[in-house]
């Protein structure tokens, strides 16, 4: 079918109109930066009284991830974090998405901070501050520590309340420093892939489970923000949102009504009750939602996190189609496919269709959907696994050409409207792509995993230093 998204190239604006032109400008005053997570590349978990986390667990069950890979070692990003931040010097990024794990700082998931584990946080934020960049530093990357999901996990609603207590020591060490705040990474994800699907950690597969983690997880959001803002009331927080248009698989209005269900489920479910106090209407059925959530009376202040900020991470759209038996969810009456986009003649490696066009339709909806709120992107980038050639070094012309083509349309959004101030590469290090192991590359710098961990950067790398020094991409 015919898909609206397209832009109507009769329609586009003139470059007179804009002022930004049509040709890969971004606003004057716009942060270029890369993005990581704590567990895909720090390595050295039994370093400094680090305790247990889920995926230390899950990556050694047999089974879990391809090869048995695991995060043991990583990229060693928590011995070399040095080179780690020369490494954005040299790419002119001005911001470094990093997170901070949780089992660092409390092995068990209560009590008083562990020392050493701050440490580490405070020796990165100061590297960070001394060569120029600023810190945006993620509070949960999909970490949780063991012991709390031994007592029941996200599903358990104890958990938000820890969670906050984690958010305030961190705070309360790092916010002189860090003015810049994510609280989850990709809610939706780990909350479906951990207990609905259970291809992430901790692998449990229970749809009414999974639910309860929604809801878990949306009153940690708003405690974690109130414990983030008692420290100091300038931080800037937000949660990074993984965020994907919903096509209809079909012009049918049973596939329309279905992918704007799966927009909202997938898309909203975090940021609604963030924002307005309650869940996207149209989901679930109206009459079971406070039974499937666990949803207690008061709850409607606890979720509420009015954000100073939206992170944004975009790869790939969904094709959607009604499926009258529905997929274990109640109500949903879904049928996805992930990482598929209608009319895609790409893939990446890891086999998720290409589709730039998507990135500008998604940032415009969110746009819409929050209204004035400042957007970055906190993640945006592509697997391509191209090692070292005979030159000894890494040609990788597709992740170019990707990166080019979405920075193409999301300065066509600023163009039209909106207001997006950074954007980071997932990632700057080929690192551990949780259950597909070392297996899949998003780097734009090519690690060793056989060796010693060297680090080359790739063609892509240096492009993309290009990029952020001219604040174009051409
Ligand atoms: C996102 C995750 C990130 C990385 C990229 C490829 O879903 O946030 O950790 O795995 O995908």
């Amino acid at each position: 079918m015919e898909h609206s998204h397209r832009p109507d190239p009769a329609a586009a604006p003139s470059s007179d109109a804009t002022g930004g032109g049509t040709d890969g400008a971004f606003p004057a005053g716009f942060l270029w930066g890369a993005a990581s997570s704590a567990y895909q590349v720090e390595g050295a978990v039994d370093a400094d009284g680090r305790g247990e986390s889920i995926w230390d667990r899950f990556a050694h069950s047999a089974g879990a991830t391809l090869n048995g890979d695991t995060g043991d070692v990583a990229c060693d990003s928590y011995r070399r974090y040095r080179e780690d931040v020369a490494l954005l010097g040299r790419f002119n990024l001005k911001s470094y998405r990093f997170s901070i794990a949780w089992p660092r700082i409390q092995p068990d998931g209560q009590g008083p901070a562990n020392p050493l584990g701050l440490a580490y946080y405070d020796r990165l934020v100061d590297a960070l501050l001394e060569a120029g960049i600023r810190p945006l530093a993620t509070l949960y990357h999909w970490d949780l520590p063991q012991a709390l999901e031994d007592q029941g996990g996200w599903p358990n609603r104890d958990t938000a309340p820890r969670f906050a207590d984690y958010a305030a020591q961190v705070a309360a060490r790092l916010a002189d420093r860090v003015q810049h705040w994510l609280i989850f990474n990709e809610p939706k994800t780990f909350t479906s892939a951990g207990y609905w699907h259970g291809a992430h950690a901790p692998g449990r597969r229970d749809p009414l489970a999974f639910l309860k983690a929604t809801h878990t997880v949306n009153l940690a959001q708003g405690s974690a923000f109130r414990a983030l803002k008692a420290q100091s009331s300038t931080l800037q927080v937000s949660s990074a949102f993984d965020v994907a248009p919903m096509f209809p698989a079909s012009s049918s209005y049973a596939d329309l009504a279905a992918a704007e269900r799966w927009h909202r489920f997938q898309n909203l479910w975090f940021v609604h009750p963030a924002l307005h106090g309650r869940y996207p209407a149209g989901v679930l059925p109206a009459e079971q939602q406070e039974a499937l959530l666990g949803w207690r009376s008061g709850d409607e202040r606890i979720v509420r996190a009015p954000f100073d900020f939206l992170g944004l991470n975009y790869y790939t759209p969904s094709l959607v189609s009604h499926a009258p038996l529905g997929n274990g969810v109640p109500g949903l009456r879904v049928n996805v496919q992930w990482g598929k986009a209608p009319g895609a003649t790409a893939t990446t490696d890891i086999g998720w269709d290409v589709q730039p066009a998507g990135f500008y339709d998604i940032v415009m909806r969110m746009a819409y959907e929050v209204g004035s709120l400042p957007i970055e992107i906190t993640e945006n980038g592509a697997a391509y696994n191209a090692g070292p050639g005979a030159d000894g070094l890494v040609h990788d012309p597709q992740r170019i050409g990707y990166l080019r083509e979405h920075l193409r349309e999301l300065a066509r959004a600023t163009r039209d409207g909106a207001p997006v101030r950074a954007y980071h590469c997932w990632s700057l290090l080929d690192n551990f792509e949780w259950a597909r192991g070392y297996s899949q590359r998003f780097g734009l710098v090519h690690v060793d995993f056989n060796g010693q961990g060297a680090r080359i950067i790739k063609d892509s790398g240096h492009w993309f230093a290009g990029v952020a020094a001219r604040n174009r991409v051409d």
